[in-house]
């Protein structure tokens, strides 16, 4: 077992600082990491990533992608996060262990990308994501996200269903789950260097979570290019889950026959397991679920079982009652 070191998203959401508070104090302690900051974003936009994020979606030519028509089957309960909050409070552990990531994030270079699909396919191929993005029709969905350390938001996604690049893939009939992996570059991510954690970030789903209607492939949000802190340039969202089971920057999507172990269940099992789906019931060892804080507020809200999709997804456990589908 690695030795623990306590990572920022195992703070319970009682116990972080409210996001005003967070982003006040930030905006100083950015004033002065600006200086020693990655090479990029540039002082000029050193403290505003809305700025720096204005500035990236203006030069891609291929911005206009991104405004895709949002589908009216997935209306949220509650208002839209904020973007400079969604796009200023990470969890990116390349990156670091702390919030604020977005700037060292900034040395993602996510074009031209390559995406390996392989295991149990009829051919493995290696394909480029800008291509990919422009095979499969692009969709707005809002959805909620519930980290399991009690923060949560509520996001425009863009992007593709899931199950629309597995039915163009045609996995074997012998696939029984399907892996993610996120990019594994120690050049450019200090996160790297830090050998306890069990690089690179990888998660899996069984097929039919996989196949499941809400299983999204993400490009973007809020209607533009995904900036890096949050995964560009494909990503996974399945909202019915904890975010960690959400891998950024995905490099590589394999079959296999054989359940994975991701990233914090090889960590530590006894807290993080395979299937975590949100269930407010469920405690994690160290603190309660009972409730969320939403993103740029000090508001907390009651917990949904299944963060409020089990019309789509609770049919998907029946018979799976003995296994641990809350951690
Ligand atoms: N993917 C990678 N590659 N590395 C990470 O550290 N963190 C996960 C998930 N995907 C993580 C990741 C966790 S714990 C959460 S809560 C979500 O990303 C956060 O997504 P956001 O920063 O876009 O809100």
């Amino acid at each position: 077992m690695h030795p623990i070191r306590r990572r920022g998203w195992e703070i319970s959401g009682e116990r972080l600082t409210p996001e005003p508070v967070v982003l006040g104090r930030r905006a100083l302690v950015g004033a002065m990491a600006a200086v020693v900051a990655t090479p990029s974003p540039s002082a000029a936009f050193g403290r505003d990533p809305i700025a720096w994020w204005d500035a990236q979606v203006t030069a891609n030519p291929a911005r206009d992608l991104y405004a895709a028509p949002r589908s009216p089957a997935y209306p949220l309960d509650r208002p839209l996060t904020e973007a400079r909050y969604a796009i200023a409070y990470n969890n990116f552990y390349e990156f670091g262990a702390q919030k604020d990531i977005w700037r060292a994030a900034q040395r993602l270079e996510t074009t031209p990308w390559s995406l390996t699909i392989d295991g149990l396919v009829p051919t493995p191929r290696t394909v480029d994501v800008d291509a990919l993005i422009r095979r499969f029709p692009l969709e707005e969905r809002t959805y909620r996200l519930r980290c399991v350390e009690g923060w949560a938001m509520a996001v425009p996604w863009v992007g593709f269903p899931l199950a629309a690049l597995i039915r163009w893939i045609e996995p074997l009939g012998s696939a029984r789950y399907v892996v993610f992996e996120s990019f594994h570059n120690p050049r450019i991510a200090p996160g790297f260097r830090q050998a306890w954690y069990p690089w690179p970030y990888l998660e899996g789903f069984t097929m039919a979570e996989a196949m499941n209607e809400l299983s999204l492939l993400v490009v973007g949000i809020y209607g533009r290019p995904l900036p890096p802190q949050m995964g560009a340039p494909l990503r996974v969202i399945t909202p019915w889950k904890y975010g960690f089971k959400q891998p950024k920057s995905v490099v590589r999507i394999s079959f296999t026959d054989r359940r994975p172990v991701g990233f914090w269940e090889r960590l530590q099992p006894n807290e993080y397991g395979f299937w975590a789906n949100v269930n407010p019931a469920v405690p994690h060892p160290r603190w309660s679920q009972a409730t969320e804080r939403m993103l740029g507020t000090d508001e907390r809200r009651p917990t949904l079982i299944w963060n409020g999709y089990g019309e789509w997804v609770a049919g998907l456990y029946e018979g799976l009652r003995h296994e641990r589908l809350f951690a």
